[in-house]
């Protein structure tokens, strides 16, 4: 059964631009999205900064109201049954507010279920589940304030299920977090998948929705551009490699010199510390690093590697066919 489903989904924000001369212009965050969530499936969308997931994730949860089209969870429409689907969904949204940082994280929950109604003597059992599930039971007692940032992360986790919800909004929920800590917050959502949740997930680190999702979205300006299995998108790339070139001072010239390259599929470019790492995708054993080198021949070279292709690759290979179909 389909958990949520979306059609022809539509959210356009105003904003007011200008200070002296107001202008008000209109920003499409979702330009009609289709998608649909089965129950007990973990689902992650991904995108770039800006791609609408905020905005999606805050309609499907009710507490952003669309601008046309239809948005269901459990059958129930997000606008006029609101009501009805609230108690039977859970929203965590990444970042640090909503948690009272002088009580304890036990004192959250307890807290928290006094909101949802829940009855103090199931409260206690169930706080107590949680605070194991997530990790926190031996620091329970102690202020929130002390708490790392993964630990109050989890802390939200536990606070989205206190009601035990089927169904969980999980909003960029590693964000910010070291690789421990971002690895353990993995930990929990898998369990919680186990355990019988249906998740939908945002994020935008392509691995993240590899090791975690049973399907995948990858929305771009405010557009689903493909949905599916991770290991699908994989197959997308799989007759590439990709050619590393960490460098330093490349020019947008250089850049466009590689795109228009014959052979090249996409070109990727990470800004590091001090050097910039070109990634070129291009079909597996066409042996062009050397012609590659050739069109940088203005930019100082660190390191070159050749390696296989991951699902950030078939992501940013996907993203760079929609921008130039744009
Ligand atoms: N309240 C708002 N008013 C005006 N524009 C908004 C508002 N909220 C979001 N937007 C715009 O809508 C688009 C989508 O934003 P959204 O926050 O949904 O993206 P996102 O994928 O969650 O991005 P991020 O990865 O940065 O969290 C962006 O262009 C954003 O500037
Ligand atoms: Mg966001």
């Amino acid at each position: 059964m389909e958990v949520i489903f979306t059609q022809d989904l539509i959210r356009i924000y105003k904003t007011n631009t200008g200070i002296i001369k107001r202008k008000s212009k209109l920003i499409s965050a979702l330009d009609g999205i289709n998608l649909s969530v089965n129950r007990g499936e973990l689902f992650g969308l991904l995108g770039p900064n800006g791609a609408g997931k905020t905005t999606m994730t805050r309609i499907l949860s009710t507490v952003l109201l669309p601008t046309s089209g239809v948005a269901q969870v459990f059958g129930m429409d997000v606008v006029k049954e609101a009501r009805e689907i609230r108690p039977r969904i859970g929203i965590v949204f990444g970042g640090d507010r909503g948690l009272y940082w002088r009580l304890s994280g036990r004192d959250n929950l307890e807290y928290f279920a006094t909101l949802y109604a829940i009855p103090k003597e199931k409260a206690g059992k169930r706080i107590q589940e949680l605070l194991e599930q997530v990790g926190l039971a031996d620091r329970a007692n102690e202020r929130v304030e002390g708490y790392s940032r993964g630990m109050k992360q989890r802390l939200h986790i536990a606070r989205g299920l206190i009601h035990d919800p089927e169904l969980l909004f999980l909003d960029e929920p590693t964000i910010g977090l070291d690789p421990v800590a971002a690895r353990e917050q993995r930990q929990v959502i898998s369990d919680l998948k186990n355990a019988g949740k249906t998740i939908f997930l945002t994020s935008h680190y392509m691995f993240e929705i590899d090791a975690l999702c049973d399907r995948v979205a990858i929305l771009h300006k405010g557009k689903i551009i493909i949905m599916d299995t991770p290991s699908s998108l994989k197959d997308l790339v799989a007759d590439l490699e990709v050619v590393e070139i960490e460098c330093f001072g490349v020019t947008s010239d250089s850049i466009e010199k590689l795109r228009r390259h014959p052979a090249v599929v996409a070109v990727n470019v990470v800004s590091r510390e001090k050097t910039q790492l070109v990634q070129i995708q291009a079909p597996v054993g066409t042996k062009l690093v050397q012609e590659f080198l050739n069109l940088l021949n203005d930019v100082q070279i660190k390191q070159v590697i050749t390696r296989q292709p991951t699902l950030e690759d078939a992501y940013v290979k996907l993203v760079s066919e929609d921008s130039t179909k744009a």
